[in-house]
């Protein structure tokens, strides 16, 4: 059932369980996803915890500090934490007493020994607050989990909860967007409540309601979805799926592209005036990273190997493998445009200093988790290449994760003397850089445009060897439509 919610279509609310007037919410696990959530349903009026096992973490937040990089954020966190409707703790028994809807946030990596998703942060979570549970509540999954697993929860909780507490369990998953995430959970563009229960349902109605209330204000509507279990938790891996999907579409489009001498920026735009397929998600690049898409196709087909239904989900092999071919690609440009053959154990760069411009598997974020921009970096350096990187945010967490490139303090000390620049982020910063004044500190004007983002005959017109993701070779000056 579809139900588009502007306003509340429901007589009489419920009484949450702690009597207040509104649901009191637990956020579980303070990362992005449950940081932000916390914060902005803070911003829409709810009295807010937020709960982490990290005390480090906490004791930032608690400090008016945001630990990600997340445009926006920041300013929230501490309007709420001075209006005193937000707080953050270790406490499970203070999160049990406090709250009426207590939502799991927790991270569901992929597991060190496959593809399937690791569940032991869900478990903790919910073994960690059942114990303490003294009123009835209701504990709503945002994360993303394989299918089943809502099923599973209620076990646990039925495990560690006296039956007449009648605690409930819903699934709710979240489509956020890191660099947009602020605005992806005060607007969502909908709403999905996997609900067993009418209690369930008006519980999460109320705990949304915010977000309904602040659609009405600006003339908008929120759908929601009110499905099961199941179906709750695959409308977000079959959204990740998609959208990992449509780019590796456009990036098999971009091989195809390079064999033909054709340009798939163009081929992207020419096809995507058509609405049935649309402009978005269909930028060819270094393919995509983050700590969401790449694990989520994984345990997506780990999941349908182990309900007999594997060969449906085979296709996201190949998604996979396309994507991981484009990171390859950049190391291939870069010999070819060295001159360094490319052998069977791939080129030999030694002695080469390239820059990399991007850490960050996409603009406005410091996430480097399977960061392209940080694959090739690697299989740069392994190939001999001195590799310089250089991120708006990210250099923290990249040095971090990738501690043999080397790191200067600005971008001018990464491209000084470069014999090659790659461009593998598209911050702001770095597309509209004057290929000029670069071209007279770099050692030699070539470029890689890993993300198809530069102004192509800009930077030929200034004297460099341009090079891009499946797109003619040195494209000509107003060649661009
Ligand atoms: C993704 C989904 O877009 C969200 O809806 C979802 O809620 C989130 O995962 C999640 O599961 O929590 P996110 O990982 O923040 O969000 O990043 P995206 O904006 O989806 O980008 C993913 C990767 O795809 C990036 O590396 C990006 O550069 C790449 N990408 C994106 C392309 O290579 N081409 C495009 O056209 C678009």
């Amino acid at each position: 059932m579809t139900i588009a919610f502007s306003s509340n279509p429901l007589q009489s609310p419920p009484v949450p369980p702690s009597g207040r007037r509104r649901p009191r919410l637990t956020f579980i696990g303070t990362g992005y996803l449950g940081s932000t959530y916390a914060i902005c349903y803070a911003e829409m009026g709810y009295e807010v915890l937020g709960i982490d096992v990290d005390a480090d973490k906490i004791a930032k937040l608690a400090g008016g500090e945001v630990p990600v990089h997340e445009p926006g954020l920041d300013e929230l966190l501490r309007k709420n934490l001075a209006g005193g409707r937000l707080r953050f703790g270790t406490d499970y028994a203070e999160a049990a007493a406090f709250g009426d809807v207590h939502f799991i946030c927790v991270g569901t990596p992929q597991r060190a020994d496959g593809m399937a998703a690791d569940l032991s942060y869900v478990e903790t979570a919910v073994t960690m607050l059942t114990p303490h549970l003294r009123r009835k509540a209701l504990i709503v999954g945002k994360s993303t989990v394989p299918v089943g697993t809502a099923e599973w929860v209620e076990q646990l909780v039925a495990r560690h909860t006296p039956p007449e507490l009648g605690i409930e369990v819903a699934w709710s998953p979240e489509f956020l967007q890191e660099g947009v995430a602020v605005e992806d959970v005060l607007r969502p563009n909908r709403v999905i409540f996997g609900v067993k229960t009418q209690w369930a349902r008006d519980m999460l109605y109320a705990a949304h309601k915010g977000t309904f209330d602040l659609a009405a204000t600006e003339d908008r509507e929120v759908p929601v979805v009110i499905t099961d279990f199941a179906t709750a938790e695959l409308v977000k891996v079959a959204a990740n799926a998609f959208l990992a999907t449509k780019i590796s579409f456009i990036n098999a489009m971009a091989e195809v592209c390079e064999a033909a001498g054709a340009d798939v920026t163009q081929l992207a735009r020419a096809i995507g005036y058509d609405s049935r397929i649309g402009t978005k998600f269909l930028r060819a690049g270094v393919g995509f990273g983050g700590g969401c898409l790449p694990k989520d196709i994984r345990a997506f087909q780990a999941r349908a190997q182990e309900l007999g239904v594997g060969e449906a989900l085979r296709f996201l092999h190949e998604v996979d493998l396309i994507n991981q071919r484009r990171r390859q690609k950049v190391v291939e440009i870069a010999a070819d445009m060295l001159g360094r053959p490319y052998g069977p154990a791939g080129p030999d760069l030694t002695g080469i200093k390239i820059a990399v411009l991007g850490a960050a598997f996409k603009p406005n974020s410091d996430d480097v988790r399977d960061s392209p921009a940080l694959s090739v970096v690697r299989r740069l350096s392994r190939a001999g290449a001195e590799v310089s990187v250089y991120d708006p945010e990210g250099m923290a967490n990249a040095e971090r994760e990738l501690p043999e490139a080397i790191y200067p303090k600005t971008l001018g000390d990464a491209v000084t003397g470069a014999e090659l620049v790659c461009v593998l982020t598209a911050w702001d910063e770095f597309r509209y850089l004057d290929p000029t004044t670069l071209g007279d500190v770099v050692g030699a004007r070539r470029v890689i445009d890993g993300m198809n983002c530069l102004d192509a005959p800009q930077w030929v017109q200034a004297g460099w060897e341009y090079r891009g993701m499946g797109r003619a070779i040195s494209p000509l000056s107003g060649m661009e439509g």
